[in-house]
């Protein structure tokens, strides 16, 4: 176990856990549902009404939609009496859900449940604005905090109260690279930014782009990686507590090795997906893609074959550091029905669920029991990785900064995307910082 790994789990999780214990059973679980004449129905729950629930996500697009179905399917046979309304709305990253999301709540009109990024998104925005209710309740009666990780807990709650149920945990720095283009230019997969750099440079004169890009959240993903590459773990983690001084040199290196790369790139990125950036990789028409592990489940989608088609490696300059995000749902106050909510949420958190969600989703479980060998070779390695490596989180998937500090910086770097001007470039980040109190 990592010391980082220790260090989150320090503390708030033996408070979490007193609390956990503590609180009310306010849920009634289905087997406890009551027949007309209000006796318990022990088999089955005829006593039930048939009901809907309406479940928020940005899962649609190709890679991510196959995940979210494989545990509806589960849930449907689990809770047939309870019609699922799958609210998706497309766009990779959730750039348009979390919108439109935003309005709902904006009009006291919450979803059942969302899938939303434990971290700040959730502490910082919907916890912050009263949006969630506890779930300390439900991880006492589903004993999940013998079963979460420790360093999870944390990112999770708020004064002793948990909030989400994290279903997996994504990996943000995956170099993804098409092994055929490599041998043919005499490339080895680069472990530093410079010999990335130099790799790019070498395919710059060929027909192949050296590294794909696709619209403005997947710049701000390299972007996030680039800076934990050149400044490592404790400084990268260090900007998003205060410690960590954004004008710093160090800082302007990482914007100059970002300008440096964003060279290479495709000049259509703009009107690409991430799905539409990852083909060209598969298709043979890029070397390199810097994207989350979601990727893979997109590649296994399109029938193409690990090693012979794509290969994988932590992003340069990353190796032995797991940036991560983890997708989570939630018990929004005021769920319609909150109720069958729970009951989705009871899925989400178990081990049914996750092994049923994560092999296609291409993520790895949560919870510290689930099937191994349902995963393939490169989610098995991801586990491995995650029991071992220094964990840092990811921006834009919503752990270190919460939506106004991500929205300032995704402005800001909209604008250098322009006029990659680095002096103005690191001002506004600094100014970013301040602007949300994190920086004095
Ligand atoms: C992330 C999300 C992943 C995946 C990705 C691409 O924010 O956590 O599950 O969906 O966006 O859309």
């Amino acid at each position: 176990m990592s010391s980082q790994h220790k260090l989150w789990s320090l503390v708030v999780i033996a408070g979490l856990f007193f609390s956990a214990c503590s609180m009310p059973a306010r849920f009634k679980p289905k087997n406890t549902a009551t027949t007309p004449d209000g006796n318990p129905s022990l088999n089955g729950t005829p006593g039930k009404k048939h009901t809907k629930i309406e479940v928020f996500s940005w899962w649609v697009g190709g890679g991510e939609a196959a995940g979210l179905n494989a545990m509806i399917k589960v849930f449907k046979a689990e809770y047939p009496d309870i019609d699922f309304e799958n609210a998706a709305v497309a766009g990779g990253a959730g750039t348009n859900a979390r919108a439109v999301l935003a309005s709902r709540l904006q009009a006291g009109d919450p979803p059942d449940s969302w899938q939303g990024h434990a971290g700040q998104e959730l502490i910082g925005t919907y916890v912050k604005a009263n949006q969630l209710e506890s779930l300390n309740f439900l991880y006492a009666q589903e004993k999940w905090l013998d079963v979460m990780p420790k360093a999870l807990i944390p990112l999770i709650s708020k004064d002793g109260q948990i909030y989400s149920v994290p279903v997996n945990i994504h990996r943000a720095n995956v170099l993804w690279y098409n092994p055929k283009i490599l041998a043919a230019n005499h490339l080895t997969v680069p472990t530093t930014l410079d010999e990335f750099l130099a790799d790019l440079e070498v395919l710059k004169s060929t027909n192949t782009i050296p590294l794909a890009l696709g619209e403005q959240w997947t710049a701000m993903h390299l972007f996030e990686t680039v800076l934990l590459a050149t400044l490592g773990p404790e400084t990268y983690s260090g900007l998003w507590t205060g410690k960590a001084d954004w004008s710093s040199p160090e800082v302007r290196k990482a914007l100059e090795n970002y300008q440096r790369v964003l060279q290479y790139t495709n000049s259509d990125s703009s009107t690409l997906s991430w799905q539409d950036a990852a083909q060209l990789v598969v298709d043979g028409d890029a070397a390199f893609y810097i994207m989350g592990d979601w990727t893979e489940a997109y590649y296994k989608e399109l029938g193409k074959k690990p090693h012979a088609d794509y290969g994988w490696a932590a992003v340069p300059g990353t190796k032995g550091v797991f940036q991560f995000l983890s997708d989570s749902f939630v018990l929004p106050v005021g769920a319609p029905n909150r109720e069958g909510a729970i009951d989705w949420l009871k899925l989400a958190g178990s081990k049914e669920g996750q092994d049923a969600f994560n092999p296609v989703k291409g993520s790895i479980p949560v919870r510290s029991d689930t099937n191994r060998s349902l995963y393939d070779e490169y989610l098995q390695s991801a586990m491995d990785d995650w029991a071992k490596d220094i964990l840092v989180g990811s921006l834009y998937h919503g752990v270190v900064a919460n939506d106004s500090w991500k929205t300032e910086i995704n402005t800001d770097l909209g604008i250098f995307l322009g006029d990659r001007d680095i002096d103005r470039f690191q001002a506004a980040l600094v100014a970013a910082c301040k602007s949300v109190g994190t920086c004095s």
